[in-house]
């Protein structure tokens, strides 16, 4: 079985793919926590995996609060693996993923991670479509090299998207992570047409429309930006105003084989 967590598409396409090329079964880590159905037993699967973007240069909160909360049942056979997918700086992410999951008894055979479109707006601009579909034609080699490497059973770390001084870079931001999923850094324009997509998508079910407008109902969320992303009219933003750190005129983007929810 393959676990995912996604918020543009990029983590559900690879684990998708995988799956799909090892015949084994895909969940959906928001959907479990969701309905609370946390019980899982691998112990006959040949594969258990855990699929996920990287976010601040670690393991998203809703990995963390999936990972904490689950019962899986794995054999000493079952070879466990994550991927992640990034825009290039993955930092400590592999151990970061290891901890937790040894924390729950669980035995990380392999880690791997593909270089995606950074969908984090506030800083980077969504690319062109011509460096989109480079950043897409490489990512798959990396998912197919990915795929075979989970087939021959390889163990080990094989992460080649740290980026710079990985284990500096992850006790630096990853702290910050916290303060910038507080949702009041939302903010939403007059083109919003109340087509409640943004409530639809989020995994926390933390958005609701009233008054033909979103507004978002806890004070922090798992900042996926899948709401951000697939809004048709672009009216939502992120980050401040004026100058630095703001969504607004970076580009939007879903995986092209990203689905409708997730
Ligand atoms: C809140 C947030 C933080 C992110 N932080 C990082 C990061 O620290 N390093 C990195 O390489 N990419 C980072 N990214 C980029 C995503 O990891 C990357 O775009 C990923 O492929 C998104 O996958 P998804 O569509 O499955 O969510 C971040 C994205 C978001 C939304
Ligand atoms: S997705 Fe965009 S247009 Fe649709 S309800 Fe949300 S903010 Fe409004
Ligand atoms: S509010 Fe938006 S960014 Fe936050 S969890 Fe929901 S969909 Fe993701």
């Amino acid at each position: 079985m393959i676990f995912y967590f996604s918020g543009s598409g990029n983590s559900y396409y690879a684990a998708n793919t995988i799956a799909e090329k090892l015949d084994t079964q895909l969940i959906s880590m928001a959907s479990c926590l969701k309905s609370s159905k946390m019980d899982f037993d691998a112990r006959q699967d040949k594969y258990c995996g855990f699929v996920f973007p990287v976010h601040f240069w670690g393991v998203p909160y809703l990995v963390t609060e999936f990972i904490k909360n689950i019962h899986l049942k794995v054999s000493k056979e079952t070879y466990v693996f994550a991927v992640y997918t990034c825009g290039g700086g993955a930092g400590n992410t592999a151990q970061m993923i290891k901890k937790l999951l040894k924390k729950v008894n669980i035995h990380l055979s392999s880690v791997f991670s593909i270089k995606q479109i950074d969908i984090f707006v506030p800083v980077f601009r969504i690319p062109q479509k011509n460096k989109r579909e480079e950043v897409l034609l490489k990512s798959n080699i990396e998912l197919e090299n990915i795929i075979t490497h989970i087939q021959n059973l390889d163990k080990g770390d094989f992460d080649d998207n740290k980026g710079p001084l990985p284990f500096i870079a992850t006790t630096l931001f990853y702290p910050i992570y916290s303060y910038y999923r507080n949702t009041s850094k939302f903010r939403v324009s007059d083109l919003c047409t109340a087509c409640k997509k943004c409530e639809n998508i989020c995994p926390l079910k933390v958005i609701e429309i009233k008054d033909s407008k979103p507004i978002w109902k806890q004070k922090k969320c798992t900042l996926c930006f899948s709401c951000l992303h697939i809004c048709p009219a672009q009216s939502i933003n992120y980050g401040k105003v004026l100058f630095f750190f703001d969504s607004k005129n970076k580009g939007r983007y879903r995986h092209p084989y990203a689905p409708k929810s997730y």
